[in-house]
Parts: C-alpha cells; sequence; structure tokens
C-alpha cells in the first residue's frame, strides 16, 4: 500500500486539522510528520470545537491508530495538557496514540531561547510561536537534541547537560528568565508521558503498508513556511513539504500516494515575512472577520489577502500536489467581486515565479472574477454550486492544473463538499 499524504499549500492554517478528521474513516493509521506544538488543528463536529496541537487529527474517529512520528518536535508539558484536556472531553487517546522514540523534546530552555533569538532580531523578527520550535530543530541538527526515547534511560544526566548549553547560550544573548515553575512541572509530564507506548514507528508504519492497511499522513504548517521553500528566513524549522513525510515517519518516496493539498479560497499569514496578496482595506477586514482569522494557538491576527495563485502552483510543484482541496470559500460568500494573483510584478517584470528574496517589492498582478453571492454554507451537493463558483474553480484547476476534489464551505465536518469525477 501507498501513504497518502495531506499538508498545506499556503502558510498555514489552512484547515488540515478539520479535513483529516473528514478522511479518517478511510485510513487505518493518521501520523503527523512534522512541527510541533506551533500547530492548531481545529476541529468541529456536534456542536463542539477542539484544537489539537501535537496530537494527530485523526483521534476523533473512533478506532484508527495515530502515530507521533519522529520528524515531530514534542513538548512533554504541552502533550499532557493537551491529553488531559482531550480526556476531560471524554476521549482517552492513551489506547490509539503512539510516539517515536526518535521525536525530539522540546526543553524549557528551548522555549527560552526562542524568546532570546526573537528579541536579539529586534524588528527584524520572524514572528515565531514562542513554542521553542526553531531550537529544538536546532539541537537535533547540530546533534545535541534529547529524544523521546531517551525519557527512558539516565534522563536527568543527559538533561542537566542540554540545559547547561542552554543557559550558557541565554547568558550570551543577556536573556533574563525564570523557568523554576515550568521546569517542575515539564519534569513531571516527563513522567506523564511514559504511560503512552514509545516506540519505533518507523517499523510500525511500514508493517501497516505491508499489511494492505491504509495510512494518511498528516503535514502541519505549509509549504510557504518550509524552511528550503519557504519564503526565508520567515519560515518555521521543518520541511513542511511532502518530502517531510519520508523523513519524519520513515517512508520511502516510493510509498507517497496520493498527496492533498490544501488551500483556503484566500490567503492569510501569521507573523513576519513577505505576503504579496496582503490586503489593509475592508475586503482584508471582511475576510479577517467572517473567517474568523486569529491563531488558533496563539490569539494573533492573521494578516489576509486574496488568493495567490503564483505561491499556489509552486507548492503543487514541490509537493507533487494530486488533489486540491479548498477551504473556507464561504468566507467569500458575499463579495461581489474576486481577485487571484496570477503574476507578479518584481522591478518592472513580469513573472509567475517566486522570487529568491524576501525583501523584494512584489506588486501582484489580479485577475478578476464575478464574485457567486449566495450562502453556500448549507449545501451539500456540487449541484447546487453557483456558476460563478464553478467558474472560480475552473480557473485555479486550469491554473494549477491539478483537480480540486473537495470543498469546505464551514468549518463543522458537515460542511464538506467531495467532488465527482
Ligand atoms: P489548520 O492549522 O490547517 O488545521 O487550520 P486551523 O484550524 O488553524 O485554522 C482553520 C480555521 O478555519 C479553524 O478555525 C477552522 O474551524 C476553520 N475552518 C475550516 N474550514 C472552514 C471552512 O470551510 N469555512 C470556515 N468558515 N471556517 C473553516
Ligand atoms: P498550523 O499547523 C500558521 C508560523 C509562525 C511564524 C513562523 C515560525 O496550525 O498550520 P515557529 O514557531 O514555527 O518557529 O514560527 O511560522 N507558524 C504558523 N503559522 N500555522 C501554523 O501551524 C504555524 N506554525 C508556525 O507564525 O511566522
Ligand atoms: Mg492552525
Amino acid at each position: 500500500m501507498k501513504v497518502d499524504v495531506l499538508l498545506g499549500l499556503q502558510w498555514g492554517d489552512e484547515g488540515k486539522g478539520k479535513v483529516v478528521d473528514v478522511l479518517t474513516p478511510g485510513y487505518d493509521l493518521i501520523a503527523r510528520f512534522q512541527g510541533g506544538p506551533n500547530a492548531g488543528h481545529t476541529l468541529e463536529f456536534n456542536g463542539e470545537k477542539y484544537v489539537l496541537r501535537s496530537i494527530p487529527s485523526g483521534i476523533f474517529q473512533g478506532g484508527k491508530m495515530n502515530i507521533i512520528g519522529n520528524g515531530v518536535v514534542l513538548d512533554p508539558l504541552l502533550f499532557k495538557q493537551e491529553a488531559e484536556s482531550l480526556l476531560a472531553s471524554g476521549y482517552d487517546i492513551r489506547p490509539c496514540l503512539r510516539i517515536s522514540k526518535k521525536a525530539h523534546l522540546i526543553l524549557p530552555t528551548h522555549r527560552m531561547l526562542d524568546a532570546a533569538n526573537e528579541a536579539a532580531k529586534g524588528a527584524g523578527k520572524i514572528g515565531t510561536t514562542g513554542r521553542g520550535i526553531g531550537p529544538a530543530y536546532t539541537d537535533k541538527v547540530s546533534r545535541n537534541g534529547l529524544r523521546v526515547g531517551d525519557i527512558l534511560n539516565n534522563f536527568e544526566e543527559r538533561y542537566g547537560v542540554a540545559k547547561a548549553r542552554h543557559e550558557a547560550l541565554l547568558k550570551a544573548l543577556n536573556f533574563s528568565y525564570d523557568i523554576t515553575e515550568m521546569e517542575k512541572e515539564w519534569m513531571e509530564a516527563v513522567e506523564y508521558l511514559k504511560q503512552f507506548r514509545l516506540i519505533d514507528s518507523e517499523y510500525a508504519i511500514n508493517g501497516y503498508l505491508v499489511k494492505g492497511k491504509r495510512v494518511l499522513a498528516e503535514g502541519a504548517q505549509g509549504t510557504m513556511l518550509d524552511v528550503d521553500f519557504g519564503s526565508y528566513p520567515f519560515v518555521t524549522s521543518s520541511t513542511t513539504t511532502c518530502a517531510g513525510a519520508c523523513t519524519g515517519l520513515g517512508i520511502a518516496p516510493n510509498r507517497i500516494g496520493e498527496v492533498f493539498g490544501i488551500f483556503k479560497a484566500y490567503c492569510t499569514r501569521v507573523g513576519s515575512g513577505p505576503f504579496p496578496t496582503e490586503l489593509f482595506d475592508e475586503t482584508g477586514k471582511l475576510m479577517s472577520e467572517r473567517g474568523r482569522e486569529f491563531g488558533s494557538v496563539t490569539g494573533r491576527a492573521r494578516r489576509c489577502g486574496w488568493l495567490d495563485l503564483v505561491g499556489l502552483k509552486y507548492a503543487v510543484m514541490i509537493n507533487g500536489v494530486t488533489q486540491l482541496i479548498m477551504m473556507k470559500s464561504d468566507v467569500l460568500d458575499t463579495l461581489e467581486t474576486i481577485k487571484v494573483c496570477t503574476e507578479y510584478r518584481i522591478n518592472g517584470e513580469l513573472t509567475d515565479e517566486f522570487p529568491y528574496e524576501s525583501t523584494e517589492v512584489i506588486e501582484p498582478v489580479y485577475e478578476e472574477f464575478p464574485g457567486w453571492m449566495t450562502d453556500m454554507t448549507g449545501m451539500t451537493s456540487e449541484n447546487e454550486f453557483p456558476e460563478e463558483y464553478n467558474a472560480y474553480l475552473s480557473f485555479i484547476e486550469e491554473y494549477t492544473g491539478v483537480p480540486v476534489k473537495i470543498v469546505s464551505i464551514g468549518p463543522d465536518r458537515e460542511q464538506t463538499i467531495v467532488r465527482e469525477e
């Protein structure tokens, strides 16, 4: 069997959590392959709302196995809070969750280093989620990291060595902090983690495939935040693209099956960095309000703007997307005119490629479409779609060369329409 991969094509928050939940009945195993608690994946069903950060979005559709893969960075304290809050809502995830021993740990001092690095950058800060993601991945790559499996063996000593290194760095950055209380809770959370099955997840996942079981890999963040192909340096510290599913789970490239690429019918971005189609007008405000565009983790306002097909086509290319999924088109239901960016003008030259320099002044070139001006949130079949909506979809399909197979017209699980062939 092959592994299907679901990932974001923009700057994150496309609606990955919702769609993973919707697709879960068709799979036996859901596996998160990168990122950490910088993610906030929202699911809504039966009038309830849940936000997942490190735990895969397949845990609500009873009986399916979920894995936190080796490519993830895990903060035991935030994980414990997440698991306990799910338990309080009636979801005991212990039987259906496994964690890779090779996933790296986020230490309290990683969070401090994240804050210290941001402070040192001043106006050039990235606007991270402050969850210690960058410093934890830095330690992984520089071969100083602590892994989940380490908690089972001589952990206090290893922790002490890592902490001492971090303290020296924080001192050099002249950063003052107090982690006494957090550290105590973090250590308790490390003990809590031991009741979960910590495994060599690459064997487990490949075992599922050999047995003919279906596996869905869940990405976090989005392609434009990828450490290689995103708008560097305003990116996260992991491989958010399809290749990240191979390294983050231990699956071979020839095992990749469908690649589901998710995008919003417009664009949002949290934190700093280029955003060519960003709007500062009433339309941007409307997107922010109707789309409730506030970070699910940090509560920060998300920047909003028109759909950027230059970026989308780039993301389709990098990931080998085979099916597109369009989210949140209901947010545009009241607009008379809808724009999509098809080219950039940079220094007077037209291009349909994303520029190398994140400091370039990019002027978006737009194609305009008449809005569908219809409340679509109650629709249940594509036969009900307004003509203008179909025209919008067709344009996106033609531009990217990939079919839009699913559209989402509201936050609820039910507000999802799968299009026929
Ligand atoms: P993720 O990080 O990709 O999982 O996305 P987030 O959960 O951070 O952000 C998506 C937000 O949009 C959440 O609040 C969802 O409940 C909401 N959402 C998802 N799909 C739709 C949709 O089709 N329409 C509307 N209006 N909201 C949606
Ligand atoms: P999900 O999975 C949106 C952004 C941060 C910041 C940059 C680097 O919910 O889509 P980091 O803390 O990772 O070092 O921050 O990346 N960012 C996200 N933006 N959705 C996310 O995750 C994000 N995870 C990180 O805002 O600009
Ligand atoms: Mg999110």
